[in-house]
């Protein structure tokens, strides 16, 4: 399972990679608004700068909706560096780019999908990577996870390559639960991948060891 980052924030995608787990990053423009990236070449840059630090994929989103807006966007993009995934929303013109970008070897990320059907087209389309946003169907109290096991039944149905990308992943039960049912790559903030390391038995124990230890070289 790969572990990505949910965020454009470098502090962060730092501290994530330094932990030596992570296999990439998913950004979009409410996540760069928030680090305060305006402006397409600030945005650009920022897309280069976290190319930088991390060795994975990097996710960059294309903001125009119609098709041949949506390929120079993204081949804009993806000329920036080796490690960026075309991130495009599933929308009719979003399915031709998606198609296009295939084509031409160009690697996509399906985003807003909220429906197995959604999913089926974006790898008949030829995504790499397709992202069902888990977190924003149980807001409204639909089941996230359901549609992650949908996907994945219909994907080994017929051996389709789509990576399917848990999105929208909001804490650390989500990451386990879609480890279990077989999500390819799960992408959430950095204390969902944290979160993976808490335990209160590891705190106890390792501080009776350390106790015992000290009391043994004193
Ligand atoms: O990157 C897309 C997705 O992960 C957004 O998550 O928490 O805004 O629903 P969230």
């Amino acid at each position: 399972m790969k572990f990505f980052i949910d965020t454009a924030n470098l502090k962060q995608i730092k501290e994530a990679q330094d932990l030596g787990v992570l296999d990439g990053v998913t950004t979009n423009p409410s996540l760069m608004a928030k680090e305060g990236i305006t402006g397409r070449d600030n945005i650009l840059q920022h897309y280069k700068d976290i190319c930088a630090i991390v060795t994975g994929d990097v996710s960059a989103e294309v903001i125009s909706t119609e098709f041949s807006e949506m390929v120079k966007e993204g081949e804009a993009l993806a000329a920036l560096h080796e490690q960026i995934v075309v991130k495009v929303p599933m929308i009719k013109d979003g399915i031709k780019a998606i198609k296009y970008f295939s084509d031409k070897g160009i690697r996509t990320n399906c985003t807003l999908v909220f429906s197995s059907g959604q999913a089926l087209l974006a790898a008949k389309a030829g995504a790499t990577y397709v992202s069902p946003f888990i977190g924003r169907l149980d807001d409204i109290s639909s089941d996230g996870l359901n549609l992650i096991a949908e996907i994945r039944h219909i994907y080994d149905n017929y051996a389709f390559q789509t990576e399917i990308l848990a999105a929208s992943v909001r804490h650390t039960m989500h990451v386990i639960d879609c480890a279990k049912i077989g999500a390819d790559v799960m992408t959430g903030p950095l204390s969902s991948i944290e979160g993976l390391l808490k335990h209160p038995l590891t705190d106890s124990g390792l501080a009776k060891f350390l106790a015992d230890y000290k009391k043994g070289n004193n």
